[in-house]
């Protein structure tokens, strides 16, 4: 496993600073208790941990008001199902774009059927968004949800434009931002968002099983879990204040450990200077990549995208190509639909699936572009049998 290239930080980070791996090993080793449900030292310590996270991501999304407004969540898709249930009712208006992956497709699929109502902005190859079209969809609607970067291109969507006219309109803005927190500022107050969902497994470093959910102060998002949270026990419902109110049930103690570990290390790091980075290597790939017959670069090459390369081979399928590259180059890349199937099928027409490439944070030498490059041509021009 370590001397193949990881590629694929567009799914997860596999690759996490030493410190994310110590920090969930001392949690277990020193800690190991539930936090906020016993009040002995162990609990106490645990407690903390939770603090300092919900600290350090309110410094990492620039939130100025009061951090115990993120409230831990089990993943991204958790985070976005918490938002969505918590938020829309019977005919309310959702509005959303092509480029949603299923963790905002899917819950939505579901209320619609319960009577909320759902638009769809379309998207294009390049990324864009048509804003007389969201001007229109955003008339009376409840809730714009939107991804800050797509995962399939990488394109960077015009968040505070469209937070700006969702809310001329009355609408609450709710931004999907699991492809760009770690990998490029992301700010909420400058973004104008209400609520943010992100995920703690793949730009922040932390372990799978990590996330949350920030909501804005005087937005109540009703809970999608229910159960203890150490307070109110005396009640039946859930506590009325954030965080408990998100939080049912013992939290990941020592993912949330590692997510700490992982968004100091951002934070050292800072997300600018990582933003840069990627680029630039970003840009290295697609020049050489736009020079190599027999492979095409489906996602834009826009300077302010996040560092996602996808491509297809002329002689290949994508998961052809991906199962190559690893097994014959030990290059993890990542081959398909990648979970937001409506921009290949409706805003690409003809990349039924491709490969997509993304690096990631952690400070190396980009010993990987060339080998990929060189592997791309050799798969992609290679005749498919024999296998290896
Ligand atoms: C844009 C986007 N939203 C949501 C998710 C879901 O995140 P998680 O895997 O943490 O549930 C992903 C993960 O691939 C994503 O890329």
């Amino acid at each position: 496993m370590r001397d193949s290239i990881y590629l694929d930080y567009a799914a997860t980070s596999a690759i996490r600073p030493d410190a994310v791996t110590e920090a969930v090993t001392e949690y277990l080793r020193d800690i190991g208790a539930t936090p906020g449900r016993s009040g002995h030292r162990r609990a106490i310590e645990a407690g903390r941990v939770m603090l300092r996270c919900r600290r350090a991501l309110a410094e990492l999304f620039g939130i100025s008001g009061d951090p115990g407004r993120i409230a831990f969540q089990f993943n991204g898709t958790h985070a976005l199902n918490t938002a969505l249930f918590g938020l829309l009712a019977p005919g309310d208006r959702v509005v959303r774009t092509a480029y949603d992956h299923h963790a905002v497709r899917r819950p939505i699929s579901v209320l619609r059927q319960r009577g909320v109502e759902e638009l769809v902005l379309s998207g294009s190859p390049d990324g864009g968004i048509d804003l007389d079209e969201a001007e229109q969809a955003l008339r009376g609607a409840r809730l714009l949800v939107l991804p800050h970067a797509s995962n399939v291109i990488g394109a960077l969507l015009p968040v505070a434009e469209l937070a700006r006219r969702a809310h001329a309109h009355g609408a609450l803005v709710l931004l999907d931002a699991c492809q760009t927190a770690g990998h490029l500022p992301v700010r909420v107050h400058e973004l104008g968002v209400d609520l943010l969902a992100f995920t703690g497994h793949k730009g922040l470093l932390g372990p799978q099983g990590t996330g949350g959910l920030w909501v804005r102060d005087g937005v109540d998002v009703a809970p999608l879990l229910l159960g203890g949270t150490g307070g109110d026990s005396d009640s039946d419902g859930m506590p009325g204040l954030l965080p408990d109110r998100l939080e049912a049930g013992s939290q990941n103690g020592p993912g949330l450990a590692g997510l700490l570990a992982g968004v100091r290390w951002v934070l050292e790091q800072q997300p600018n200077a990582l933003h840069e980075r990627e680029s630039g290597l970003k840009h290295r790939l697609l020049r050489r990549l736009q020079a190599t017959s027999g492979v095409r670069v489906r996602s834009p090459a826009a300077l302010d995208g996040v560092g996602i390369v996808t491509l297809t081979a002329d002689t290949l399928d994508a998961a052809t190509l991906a199962s190559r590259l690893d097994r014959e180059h030990g290059i993890l890349a990542r081959a398909g639909l990648h979970c937001a199937p409506a921009l290949t099928r409706h805003s690409v027409r003809s990349v039924p699936e491709r490969c997509a490439c993304r690096s990631g944070g952690q400070p190396r030498k980009p010993r990987w572009i060339v080998p990929l490059m060189q592997s791309c041509k050799h798969a992609g021009q290679t005749p498919l049998s024999p296998w290896r």
